[in-house]
């Protein structure tokens, strides 16, 4: 038998119910919020991965599904030049413009043969940043930008952590003028946030909260963080030893219990924020205050990727277990920099779907919010299909939900299939019903059958939802 790949799984009915009504209600905040939707796509050159969530960080190190993808073959590239003869033909300006040396350049020369290394997407900023400054996004001021997809990491499988899982996630991104650097952007999507999961229905969740400073405090932190390393770092772990050279504060991505006792002692990035860095902390916590949104503040912080600065924060949820990190975000004010594009200060976060959907079980059951049929309908001997098929056009026309029968049925049998999927009525289709134009109509729980005509069936069927 062929298995899902190892960290995959099939998401099934009717769980799949839980999960369109968590994207259903999350969709209907981001529009509250003016959020829009953009979709990036799932691979992107590995690159801007490197580039935008780190070489130190564990999942561009160890995590990513990476390929050599196939160089174009003379084949592909004969049928490139192809189009360009057609252009040329049909566009004298074009034609013009073409010189031989440019067209060896493009479709001959041995680089284009070279493979590209390309990976599929571990998570989706990097990837609307890139867009950002494919698309000169800038010139549109802010934008407020949700997106929901999968993402991969080869991570070691458990419950809450797959190599295939899912994420909604959301950003703010836009030139400095546009307002993105204001404090009042970080205590926005933090309050989208806690509204999102009260509207979703989950309860009991934590908000801690820390500002990761700006690349100046950033040195400063590194720097004292390899001195407080140099004594001890040799008790450490392998990839311990290793951060404390390339990135020291990749320090405290460490599992590893025994490494715990002496990350515990360094020093927190709190100590060497500059001034414009508390001040940006201290508005971001006095707006949640004003709108009573709860935090705990922690010091030890960091996040997993790179890019972040400023503020750095995480949702956990008791009832997930080991991986209780519900969703995380942050501020990211050089990502865009680092990418090639202009300044563009930005922040926002990632849920981890299938976590919120793991905490959501915990209350919220998936046929509680699975829409079940309004009808099942009963054709009733040789010939009726086709009448049935008809009438279940016009009631689904009605937006009922209509489960279709079969007239090789008998009737009990079609009475246990429309008991079997919890369909309100049963809807008789037999040779007198088509003749008298009108069908005899069943409410399954009560017993009750009446004789409506057909013009009166929807509105019936409606009336008692
Ligand atoms: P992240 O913390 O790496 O941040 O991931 C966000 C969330 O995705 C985590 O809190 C977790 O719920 C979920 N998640 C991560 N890995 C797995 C996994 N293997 N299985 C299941 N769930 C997982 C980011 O991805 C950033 N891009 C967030 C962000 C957006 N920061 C700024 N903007």
């Amino acid at each position: 038998m062929i298995k899902s790949p190892r960290g995959t799984r099939d998401l099934l009915p009717p769980d799949t119910a839980l999960w369109n009504f968590v994207e259903t209600a999350v969709r209907d905040v981001f529009r509250a919020y003016n959020f829009h939707e953009i979709r990036t796509p799932i691979f992107e050159s590995t690159e801007l991965f490197a580039r935008g969530v780190g070489e130190d960080t564990d999942i561009v190190g160890k995590e990513m599904f990476t390929w050599e993808d196939r160089a174009r073959t003379w084949i592909e590239q004969l049928a490139g030049l192809d189009e360009v003869i057609v252009r040329a033909r049909q566009d004298p300006a074009y034609k013009a413009s073409l010189d031989t040396v440019k067209l060896f350049e493009e479709y001959f020369a041995p680089g284009i043969l070279k493979a590209q290394s390309l990976t599929l997407r571990p998570e989706n900023t990097a990837g609307v940043v890139r867009a950002y400054i494919e698309h000169k996004l800038w010139d549109r001021g802010l934008n407020k930008l949700f997106y929901i997809g999968p993402q991969f990491r080869r991570e070691r499988p458990q419950k809450g952590r797959y190599r295939q899982f899912y994420q909604i996630g959301a950003e703010i991104i836009g030139p400095a003028a546009a307002g993105s650097q204001s404090p009042a952007r970080d205590a926005e999507i933090l309050e989208l946030l806690a509204t999102l999961l009260d509207r979703v229905g989950i309860k009991n969740w934590t908000l801690e909260l820390n500002s990761v400073g700006c690349p100046a405090d950033r040195a400063k932190f590194n720097e004292a963080l390899r001195q407080a390393l140099a004594p001890v770092v040799d008790k450490m772990c392998a990839d311990c030893q290793r951060r404390a050279v390339t990135n020291p504060l990749r320090v405290f991505d460490c599992k590893v219990p025994e490494d715990q006792p002496i990350i515990e002692t360094l020093p927190t990035i709190t100590q060497f924020l500059d001034e414009a860095c508390r001040t940006h902390y201290a508005e971001v916590k006095e707006i949640l205050n004003a709108v009573h949104i709860p935090y705990v503040e922690n010091q030890r912080l960091v996040r997993g990727l790179d890019y972040y600065t400023r503020t750095a924060f995480e949702f956990t949820h008791g009832a997930l277990g080991a991986q209780n990190a519900i969703l995380g975000g942050g501020r990211y004010d050089g990502l865009s920099e680092a990418l090639g594009g202009p300044a563009a200060p930005g922040i926002g976060f990632a849920i981890g779907e299938d976590r919120l959907v793991l905490s959501l079980m915990e209350t919220v059951s998936a046929e509680s919010v699975m829409r079940k049929p309004d009808v099942y309908i009963a054709p009733l001997g040789a010939g009726m299909n086709r009448e049935a098929a008809r009438l279940a056009r016009e009631l689904r026309r009605h937006d009922l939900v209509v489960e279709l029968g079969d007239e090789s049925f008998r009737l009990k049998k079609s009475f246990e299939a429309a008991d079997k999927i919890g369909a309100r009525y049963i809807l008789i289709v037999g040779g007198d019903e088509v003749a008298a134009n009108a069908f005899a109509l069943k409410h399954l729980a009560s017993g009750e059958q009446v004789t409506v005509p057909r013009a009166e069936l929807a509105q019936r069927i409606l009336q008692t939802k």
